[in-house]
């Protein structure tokens, strides 16, 4: 697949099958990623992942926290987006894509929890890559190096016929992370990838994400 075709193709995958994904696939994914760019090639991507029951136990630890209503505590910033705003505007459109496909009516409580129970499941996805960085960088320095890595993972796994979703809901109890994954408290959890093949009758894979007229976010100078 060429570079055009592979960052075309790439979307957010929520429906997995259950066919685990090879030890050695995963390796080769995450060896293309550390090809990645990274500031003074300082590298501050540290890469935990995740199948097999101890998947399970991560995926388990973080339903039961988020149906007791413990507030999710994430290592990192998470975005906000000012009412009013485009972005906010952007989620909007995004989500009631998404609950149109999966037929979730705005109303339904129980189903919409059902589907944000997903997210912190990693989606049902056979194997999970959680993304760490060390505490003493600051807290916004390696973001962008981390961004490189997860989208080259990412455009990778499309190689090996493999899906992705990039989520923060699955790092949203780090204390599960930490339990289970053995993370110490010295990383701060910055991300986590869902990967396996995707289940193409899965509604919400269906899914095809709006982007903005490069005209309305490009300034050209000095062209003509
Ligand atoms: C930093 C980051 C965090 C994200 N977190 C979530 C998430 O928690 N749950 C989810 O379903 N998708 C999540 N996504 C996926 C985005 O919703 C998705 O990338 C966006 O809608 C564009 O769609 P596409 O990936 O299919 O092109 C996240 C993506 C990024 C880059």
């Amino acid at each position: 697949m060429d570079i055009i075709q592979a960052a075309k193709k790439r979307k957010s995958i929520r429906g997995y099958k259950p066919d685990p994904v090879p030890k050695e696939v995963l390796e080769q994914i995450l060896e293309l990623a550390s090809h990645a760019p990274s500031a003074m090639n300082t590298q501050p991507w540290e890469f935990t992942v995740l199948a097999g029951a101890v998947l399970e136990n991560v995926r388990q630890g973080n339903v039961d926290l988020l149906n007791s209503g413990v507030p999710p505590s994430p290592d990192h910033v998470v975005t906000s987006w000012p009412k009013e705003s485009i972005y906010r505007q952007r989620q909007v459109d995004l989500a009631k894509q998404l609950f149109q496909l999966m037929d979730i009516p705005r109303e339904d409580k129980e189903k919409r929890a059902k589907w944000m129970e997903r997210g912190f499941r990693y989606f049902d996805a056979p194997a999970a890559i959680i993304l760490s960085t060390d505490r003493c960088l600051s807290e916004s320095g390696p973001l962008l190096d981390i961004g490189a890595v997860i989208q080259t993972i990412c455009l990778g796994a499309l190689h090996f016929g493999l899906g992705s979703c990039i989520e923060d809901q699955g790092t949203m109890y780090p204390q599960v992370l930490r339990k289970h994954a053995h993370i110490p408290e010295s990383k701060r959890i910055i991300a986590a990838i869902a990967i396996g093949y995707p289940d193409w009758d899965f509604p919400a894979n269906k899914v095809e994400s709006e982007r903005e007229p490069i005209k309305n976010v490009a300034t050209w100078l000095g062209f003509d």
